[in-house]
């Protein structure tokens, strides 16, 4: 049977609310996953869940390995993925607590393992069409949940995808302003696009933690991005619950 996996961003290292938990055990030739994937029943549906920097939150957005988790949700049979993404706001209508279903990304990350194909003696190349890095018809799934939840959302945005782990320069997030971004994450890459290369169907619900760097007056601080994150987290999860149910 085909499955459908959550990958929990930062504030979701857990699932809240997945029920009849059982651990799944995958072995990769890429080495650890993130952590534990767990599978379970979310509102009576069936989801692995796995949290992309840990359980607890320990691993950073370059040192995931997210060839193993990826490969790990494939041998699983997951076939639809939805990632959550904390992100900073940058255009002007994305404040903090604002959802967005990002319908571009532009890649700005550099020294990660960021393909399956690279030992093409094995597997044939595949140059994989990334047109469109983000699944049609799950986001649509995921708009229209929106919607009938009637949350402040963006149904469309150019995610940014930095190296981090350190936050952005004011300059950096005019030019990022300038590439046509509206929001920037650390996590997006290369998970989109290794998912890609494996057929899996993946798309993404990020969530507005802080405004990005240099555009407003206050510094940013990891209790302002928890703050927003415990008050905004839960319209998130509601989100997920109510697709969720409309995949099957
Ligand atoms: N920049 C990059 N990644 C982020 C940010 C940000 O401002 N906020 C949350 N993740």
């Amino acid at each position: 049977m085909s499955r459908i996996a959550i990958i929990g961003g930062t504030g979701l290292s857990e699932l809240v609310g997945l029920k009849n938990i059982k651990t799944e055990k995958v072995d990769t030739v890429y080495g650890e996953t993130s952590g534990v994937i767990e599978s379970g029943l979310l509102e009576g549906e069936e989801v692995v869940f796995l949290s992309r920097h840990g359980k607890p939150h320990t691993i950073p957005p370059h040192k995931i390995n997210y060839r193993a988790n990826l490969d790990a949700l494939h041998k699983l049979n997951v076939k639809k993925i939805i990632a959550v993404n904390a992100v900073g706001g940058i255009s002007s209508d994305m404040p903090p607590k604002h959802i967005v279903i990002p319908h571009q990304i532009i890649d700005y990350t550099y020294g990660r393992e960021h393909t399956f194909y690279d030992n093409t003696s094995e597997v044939e190349l595949q140059h994989v069409d990334f047109s469109d890095p983000y699944d049609g018809d799950l986001r649509f799934k995921l708009i229209s949940a929106a919607k009938q939840y009637d949350i402040p959302f963006s149904n469309s945005g150019v995610y940014a995808c930095t190296q981090g782990p350190r936050l952005e320069s004011s300059a950096e997030v005019q030019r990022l302003l300038r590439d046509g971004c509206d929001i920037v994450g650390m996590t997006g890459m290369p998970e989109a696009a290794l998912a890609r290369e494996l057929g899996i169907a993946y798309a993404s619900v990020c969530i507005v933690v802080n405004p990005a760097a240099g555009l407003s007056h206050e510094p940013i601080t990891m209790t302002d991005i928890h703050r927003v994150l415990t008050e905004g987290i839960g319209n998130v999860l509601t989100l997920l619950k109510l697709v969720i149910s409309q995949l099957n």
